[in-house]
């Protein structure tokens, strides 16, 4: 069976052409580690910059020094917030974060960090004035994720930016679910940290990512990790300037290479030729979809407001069983549940019973996404009436 994989906000799939042969090219005919040994390692370094540099001009950020790699955008959010915030102090977010911003937001509670939520409407959409409202003398940032993974909702990140800027609040951003597919200006958005992952819309290897941080951060964030990074070997201090104070240890350099091969394809293909496609494929299926009787779609409506991430609630079969059935009979692969992001479902009104995520990327087709409403419709006409209600 010929399988149709719908899941790229949970991890891009296929990735972007020449992807495997970087890491392979580095896996096998590179070998050496970063700033760690003189021979041939420096063709690593040079790849290792030559990325950075990259990912700065991708996201129209002066300094690739400050381009940090991590594994991915979860380590990046836990080094922001646990290197930044001190008991006292007070953060902002909204009610459709992930996990990967409220799992430390609860830790560092416990430490005495106190936090506040946005409340976004029921299409997961947040009036950028409410911010005005949650302000308090010991705000010190907002963390907003830049589009939800659940409903696809875009978060209006210029007005937030300035109003952030106005009242010299430390802004973050979670570009999770937008980098690779819509423009992110870090200077415009009047950023003070952008954090990315390598996997998703960057069509690159799991297991890298990263963060780009102002200047002014560096130096007032503390390191989450620590060790050797074959810089200042005669000292047993963390090195002051970056990258080496947030980079320690062998990174991934394999998962660069790759990132690097797909930074290019994007850059050949061009965003708007991505966006224009995944939005093609989301209208056609929020199109079919439309005329299914017994779901809900969660989200908005206007492709300007969206990303192509169509979340389904089936309000009469199960949501877990129409999944399993789609996979199983059909080879169409999607994510079902709460897509660790409890506080988006309940805000969307699908909580406890999640909702299945269809999620296609630029290089899905059409004929996918008409052979996926087919099935829905035959797992709708089989399932029906098989939801076991929660009381
Ligand atoms: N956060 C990813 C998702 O939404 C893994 O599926």
């Amino acid at each position: 069976m010929k399988k149709i994989y719908l899941d790229n906000a949970a991890t891009s799939f296929p990735k972007a052409p020449g992807v495997g042969d970087a890491v392979r090219h580095f896996i096998d005919q590179i070998g050496g580690n970063v700033n760690r040994s003189g021979y041939d390692a420096l063709t690593s370094d040079e790849m290792v910059f030559e990325t950075r540099e990259m990912l700065a001009h991708f996201f129209n950020f002066p300094t690739p020094e400050n381009v940090i790699f991590t594994l991915n955008i979860t380590y990046s959010l836990n080094f922001l917030l646990k290197g930044l915030l001190e008991p006292g102090d007070h953060v902002i977010v909204s009610s459709m974060e992930h996990n990967a911003v409220m799992r430390p937001l609860m830790q560092l509670q416990e430490q005495g960090v106190d936090f506040s939520r946005l409340v976004c409407d029921e299409l997961g959409r947040l009036d950028a004035n409410s911010l005005h409202t949650l302000v308090r003398p010991n705000t010190k940032m907002v963390v907003l994720t830049h589009a939800s993974n659940v409903s696809g909702t875009i978060l209006p990140v210029e007005e937030i930016g300035s109003i952030c800027h106005e009242k010299g609040l430390w802004f973050i951003l979670d570009t999770a679910q937008t980098a690779g597919v819509l423009p992110i200006d870090f200077q415009a958005l009047k950023l003070d940290a952008l954090t990315f992952t390598g996997h998703k819309g960057l069509l690159g290897p799991q297991g890298v990512g990263g963060f780009l941080l102002s200047e002014d951060l560096a130096q007032r964030m503390d390191t989450l990790v620590s060790g050797g990074t074959g810089s200042l070997s005669e000292y047993e201090e963390v090195p002051p300037y970056l990258p080496d104070k947030f980079e320690a240890g062998t990174p991934n350099l394999p998962g660069i290479y790759g990132l690097n091969q797909s930074l290019n394809y994007i850059k050949k293909v061009g965003l708007a030729t991505i966006r224009e496609k995944e939005l093609k494929l989301a209208s056609y299926l929020l199109k079919g979809l439309d005329e299914m009787d017994g779901i809900r779609i969660v989200g908005p409506r206007d492709e300007k407001e969206r990303m192509a991430v169509v979340s389904v609630d089936f309000e009469d079969c199960d949501n877990a069983d129409i999944a399993y059935y789609l996979d199983k009979h059909h080879g169409i692969r999607t994510r079902c549940g709460l897509h660790c992001a409890p506080s988006a479902h309940k805000t969307l009104g699908t909580f406890p019973q999640g909702t299945v995520r269809f999620s296609p990327g630029h290089l899905n087709t059409i004929e996918e996404i008409e052979t996926t409403l087919l099935a829905i419709g035959q797992g709708l006409r089989e399932l029906r009436n098989t939801r076991v209600r929660t009381p």
